[in-house]
């Protein structure tokens, strides 16, 4: 079987680990990982793919990471990435054409998150600048608003009303481009929690050879 992201979609296998996933971290109150999440970091992995120029094929692999690549949650958040490649994995090591899309794939999910973020392909650099580029308001999913001030991460996510990432090939930049609500929050809180974040991005933009720039409101901040 030729591996595509239509067909990973359809799969009612993945569809339950992402469900549950779903369940299991809307539970833990955390901001939105499921189908919201995972198509907009699927269709920016692929994006990034294009723009900068590669393969065809390495575009529908970095779309399939982005939509696999938090599907291991329910799990267990701490070691998600494991579990999503590893899923991953048992679906598909078998029966994909060619195996190495699936290790490509596993390679990319295991290495998007925290300690195991290591860089090692292009593809893993698009999925990373497509997750961790992920915030908006619309991935609140608490709907209290006295709740959301009290909660930082909520907070944060749910001042940003607007999110754009541009890639320059002649520039060779890519830019985060944010709208902050500061009535809800002030610009400390967002460093305070995605400054990690965009160091992430900052790496990952720079594996690729290009440099990343972050604008909230207008003003470049990095
Ligand atoms: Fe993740
Ligand atoms: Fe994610």
């Amino acid at each position: 079987m030729e591996l595509n992201l239509a067909i990973v979609k359809k799969d009612p296998r993945i569809n339950s680990f992402i469900d549950q996933t779903a369940i299991y971290l809307r539970a833990l109150g955390y901001t939105d990982h499921g189908r919201r999440h995972l198509d907009i970091v699927s269709d920016r992995a692929r994006m990034i793919a294009r723009k900068i120029g590669l393969s065809e094929a390495d575009q529908e692999t970095a779309a399939i990471s982005g939509w696999c690549h938090d599907m291991g949650n329910f799990l267990g958040r701490t070691q998600h990435h494991y579990w999503a490649a590893m899923l991953f994995s048992h679906c598909y090591i078998n029966e994909a054409k060619n195996p190495a899309n699936v290790s490509k794939i596993m390679q990319a999910i295991v290495s998007h998150d925290k300690d195991d973020l290591k860089i090692v392909d292009n593809i893993t650099a698009c999925l990373i600048i497509a997750d961790k580029s992920d915030v908006h308001r619309s991935r609140v999913l608490n709907k209290n608003l006295k709740e959301i001030k009290e909660d930082i991460h909520d907070r944060v996510n749910y001042s940003v009303t607007d999110n754009k990432l541009s890639i320059d090939k002649q520039k060779k930049t890519i830019t985060l481009s944010l709208k902050l609500d500061t009535n809800f929050t002030d610009i400390m809180d967002y460093f305070a929690i995605f400054v990690e974040r965009m160091n992430y991005c900052q790496k990952a933009t720079n594996f690729l050879k290009y440099d990343f720039n972050l604008k909230i409101n207008d003003t470049k901040l990095a």
